[in-house]
């Protein structure tokens, strides 16, 4: 029998939910402890599931030596310092998708991540999908042929997470729609696509709707809304890679689209098929003929598979799927694209300036 695993979270909102519930269907895993600013909260989750140590204070919950790794769970200006603290306290980490508010803020990682040798895992769902395990192996196994372009879209018609939350305000989020839905669609098609190296970039963003105070979801648990709304609703983008290939990207808090169904979705196109999730569509051409297949992949739990493979890292000593790597650039191209939406210009990333 290995050694049990103790792990805390930090931040206690909608989000920690998922993990807990994760940790608790795993063998030798114990959510230790829990830490939230907000004590109500942090009393509600503590004594729903019975976690022993509650904390208001971040280094005093680090400096547990029991502890082995921490769930990063708080909103996204916080994601950077509190890695690097519990990394610098000798434990692994899962973070909270987006990584940062920037990719400058995200770089602050790689030196401590090295030093500590520790785990360190982005928190990327999408990727966790049975559909995009499976779709990910026919195209490792060259079935797609040569993917030279892909479209990624999250819409939503009405779907602010709370107008007036730090979700809403650029210095705790990072932007709106785009950082926190948008990562979700992109990352899963730019891994499907194999992570090729972003190259130009050109953006546009919108904020039509929270301004005025329209299209709120009340989505979240913990939301305090004294905030702003200074961030957009929509934004669109086309990010050329270092192989050649393009992607298309449109995502939206609210936007007056005509059909919900289907607005959040995958297309891959390449030289020898094409494929389209969720659900997954496959086109392949038989003996000349276009044949759309429909494989019957069944539904899962991505949070609960994020969550194991995170412990089999740190059991095993492996390297997740979602690496640090991956999270720095993808801060990369959404930078490129809030930059390239403010100046009106493309963004070369080889270059690092405007054109
Ligand atoms: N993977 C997904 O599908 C998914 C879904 C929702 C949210 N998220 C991400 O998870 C993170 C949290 O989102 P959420 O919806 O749970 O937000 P939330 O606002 O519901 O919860 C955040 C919690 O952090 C606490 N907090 C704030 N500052 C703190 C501090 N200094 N120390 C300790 N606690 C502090 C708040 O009191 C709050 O309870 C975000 O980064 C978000 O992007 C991911």
């Amino acid at each position: 029998m290995s050694k049990q695993i103790n792990v805390g979270l930090v931040g206690a909102g909608w989000l920690s939910w998922q993990h807990i519930q994760g940790y608790r269907k795993l063998d030798g895993v114990k959510v230790l402890a829990i830490c939230d600013i907000n004590e109500a909260l942090l009393n509600k989750i503590a004594d729903e599931y019975n976690i022993p140590k509650r904390f208001t204070k971040y280094t005093d919950m680090l400096a547990l030596d029991k502890l082995d790794a921490i769930s990063v769970c708080t909103p996204n200006y916080l994601h950077v310092p509190q890695t690097i603290e519990a990394l610098e306290s000798g434990k692994h980490v899962i973070c909270e998708k987006p990584l940062s508010v920037n990719a400058e803020e995200a770089e602050k990682i790689v030196k401590p991540l090295e030093k500590s040798k520790k785990v360190f895992m982005i928190a990327q769902i999408m990727r966790f999908l049975n559909e995009s395990k499976y779709l990910k192996q026919l195209i490792n196994k060259n079935e797609l042929g040569k993917i030279y372009y892909a479209k990624a879209k999250y819409l939503r018609r009405h779907g602010i997470p709370g107008i007036g939350s730090w979700f809403t305000t650029k210095k705790y989020s990072g932007g709106g729609s785009l950082i926190d839905c948008g990562v979700h669609i992109l990352d899963q098609v730019w891994w499907l696509m194999g992570c090729p190296e972003p190259v130009e970039i050109f953006g546009s963003t919108y904020a039509e709707f929270g301004p005025r105070g329209l299209r709120d979801s009340g989505f979240g648990v913990s939301r305090n809304r004294t905030a702003s709304f200074d961030v957009e609703d929509l934004a669109t983008g086309i990010i050329k890679f270092n192989n050649a290939a393009t992607l298309f990207l449109e995502v939206s808090w609210a936007l007056n689209i005509i059909n919900e169904e289907n607005s959040v979705s995958g297309s891959l196109f390449g030289t020898e098929g094409g494929a389209q999730l969720s659900p997954l569509r496959l086109v392949k051409y038989i003996d000349g003929y276009p044949n759309i297949i429909e494989p019957k992949i069944s539904q899962n739990n991505v949070f609960d598979e994020e969550i194991k493979h995170f412990i089999d890292c740190i059991r095993n000593n492996k390297e997740p799927m979602a690496t640090l790597k991956h999270a720095i650039t993808m801060m990369k191209m959404l930078d490129g694209i809030y930059k390239s939406a403010s100046t009106g210009k493309s963004v070369n990333l080889k270059e690092g300036q405007n054109k």
